[in-house]
C-alpha cells in the first residue's frame, strides 16, 4: 500500500487527510475539479509536509481522463471523497446530486475494475442513518435516507455492497462521519465554504469574523439539556487518521464494512457556541429561532466497532475543535480567496 488516489483531495476532509498520508509515507495523486475547492488547499499541503502531490484537475465522471490517471499511476488504493455535500442544495437539485455523486461514483468504481484496484475508502455520513430512533447508533441500525444527498450517500453504500457481493476481490470501507469540525493546528488549512455556511461551525467563525452578522439557533424546544440539538462533532485531523487505519484494514480484505467515526459525545449548540467563544475570545451574537425541517434532536455515535477493529478513536477534543477552527478563520478571514 503506497500509492493512493483521493478523489476531492483539495476539500475539507481530503486535503486534512492528504497531509496524514503524505507523514505516513504514502505517495499521493488528487483528482478533483474544484467545484468546490481551491488549489491553494493543496499548495499549503505540500508546504505543511514538505512533500510533494501530484494533481490533476478531473472531473471522475470524465472517464477518458480518469483513465488516463490510472494507466499513469499503479495506484493501491483509493479514497473517495469527491462528492457534493449540500443538504439544502440536494432538495432544490436533486438529479445534480445524483449525476455528480451516484453517477461519478459509478464511473469510479468501472475505471477501477478495469485496471484491476478493487480496494476502496469511502466517505459515507452519518445522514445514511435518517432520523435514528435512539442514540448512541450503531452501525448496524437501519438505514433510510430523509433528503437527496442522504439518499445519494445510501445508494453508494448500497452500490458498494452489490459490487462487493458480485465479486470478493472487492473490499470497501464505509466511513459514516458524524460531523466533521476543526482544522489543521498549522492554521494553514480548514473549512472554506463558497457561500454562506450551511454547517454550524464554519457559520460560527464567520460570525466571528463578522463576515456575518449574527447565528440563528435552530430549534431551542428539543428534549435536550438546553433545547438545542445535540451532535456528535469530530475533529477533522482525527477523521482524517481514521482513513489510515481503514486503508490498514483494507489489506486484511475485509470485504464491504461500515464504521462510524465520532467521538461518541453529544454536544449541544449552545455548548459549541460558548466552546468557541472560550477559544476564540470573541462574543456570538446569536437568535433562538424555529426549528430546522428535518433535523434530529440528538445524534450521535457508538464508536466501539472503530475503536475494535480499526484500532482507531478519536483523541481531541471541543477544545481543540474550537482553538483550532478560530486559528484558521482569524488567520484566514476569506478562506482561500486572498491567495
Ligand atoms: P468538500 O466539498 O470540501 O470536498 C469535496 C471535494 O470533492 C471538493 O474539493 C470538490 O471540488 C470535489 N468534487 C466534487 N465533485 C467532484 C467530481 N465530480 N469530480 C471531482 N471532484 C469533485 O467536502 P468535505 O467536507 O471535504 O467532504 C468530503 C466527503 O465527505 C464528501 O463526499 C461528503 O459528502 C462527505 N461527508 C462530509 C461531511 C461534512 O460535514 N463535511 C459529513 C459526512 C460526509
Ligand atoms: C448541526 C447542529 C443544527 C447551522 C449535516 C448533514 C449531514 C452531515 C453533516 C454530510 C444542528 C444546528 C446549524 C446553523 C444551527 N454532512 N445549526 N444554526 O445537520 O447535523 O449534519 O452535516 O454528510 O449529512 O445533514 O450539521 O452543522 O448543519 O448542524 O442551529 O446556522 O447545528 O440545527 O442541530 P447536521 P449542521
Amino acid at each position: 500500500m503506497n500509492k493512493i488516489l483521493v478523489t476531492g483531495g483539495a476539500g475539507y476532509i481530503g486535503s486534512h487527510t492528504c497531509i496524514e498520508l503524505l507523514e505516513a509515507g504514502y505517495e499521493v495523486v488528487v483528482v478533483d475539479n474544484l467545484s468546490n475547492s481551491n488549489t491553494e488547499a493543496l499548495t499549503r499541503v505540500k508546504s505543511i509536509t514538505g512533500k510533494d502531490i501530484a494533481f490533476y484537475q478531473v472531473d471522475i465522471r470524465d472517464r477518458d481522463k480518469m483513465n488516463a490517471v490510472f494507466s499513469e499511476h499503479a495506484f493501491s488504493a483509493v479514497i473517495h471523497f469527491a462528492g457534493l455535500k449540500a443538504v439544502g442544495e440536494s432538495v432544490a437539485q436533486p438529479l445534480k446530486y445524483y449525476d455528480n455523486n451516484i453517477y461519478g461514483t459509478q464511473v469510479l468504481l468501472e475505471i477501477m475494475q478495469q485496471h484491476d484496484l478493487y480496494h476502496l475508502v469511502f466517505s459515507s455520513s452519518a445522514t445514511v442513518y435518517g432520523e435514528p430512533a435512539s442514540v448512541p447508533i450503531t452501525e448496524s441500525f437501519p438505514l433510510s435516507a430523509v433528503n437527496p444527498y442522504g439518499r445519494s450517500k445510501l445508494f453508494i453504500e448500497d452500490m458498494l455492497r452489490d459490487v462487493g457481493a458480485s465479486d470478493p476481490r472487492w473490499n470497501a470501507i464505509l466511513l459514516r462521519y458524524f460531523n466533521p469540525a476543526g482544522a489543521h493546528c498549522s492554521g494553514l488549512i480548514g473549512e472554506d465554504p463558497k457561500d454562506i455556511p450551511n454547517n454550524l461551525m464554519p457559520y460560527i467563525t464567520q460570525v466571528a469574523v463578522k463576515k456575518l452578522a449574527s447565528l440563528s439557533v435552530f430549534g431551542s424546544d428539543y428534549a435536550t439539556h438546553d433545547g438545542t440539538g445535540v451532535r456528535d462533532y469530530i475533529h477533522v485531523v482525527d477523521l482524517a487518521k481514521g482513513h489510515l487505519c481503514a486503508l490498514e484494514k483494507l489489506q486484511s480484505k475485509p470485504g464491504v464494512v461500515p464504521y462510524n467515526l465520532g467521538t461518541g459525545i453529544g454536544y449541544s449548540v449552545l455548548d459549541m457556541v460558548k466552546a468557541f467563544e472560550k477559544a476564540s475570545g470573541c462574543e456570538i451574537p446569536y437568535s433562538l429561532v424555529d426549528r430546522r425541517p428535518g433535523d434530529a434532536a440528538i445524534c450521535y455515535a457508538d464508536a466501539s466497532l472503530a475503536k475494535a477493529e480499526l484500532n482507531w478513536q478519536a483523541e481531541l477534543g471541543i477544545e481543540d475543535m474550537t482553538r483550532d477552527s478560530w486559528r484558521w478563520q482569524s488567520g484566514n478571514p476569506n478562506g482561500y480567496e486572498d491567495t
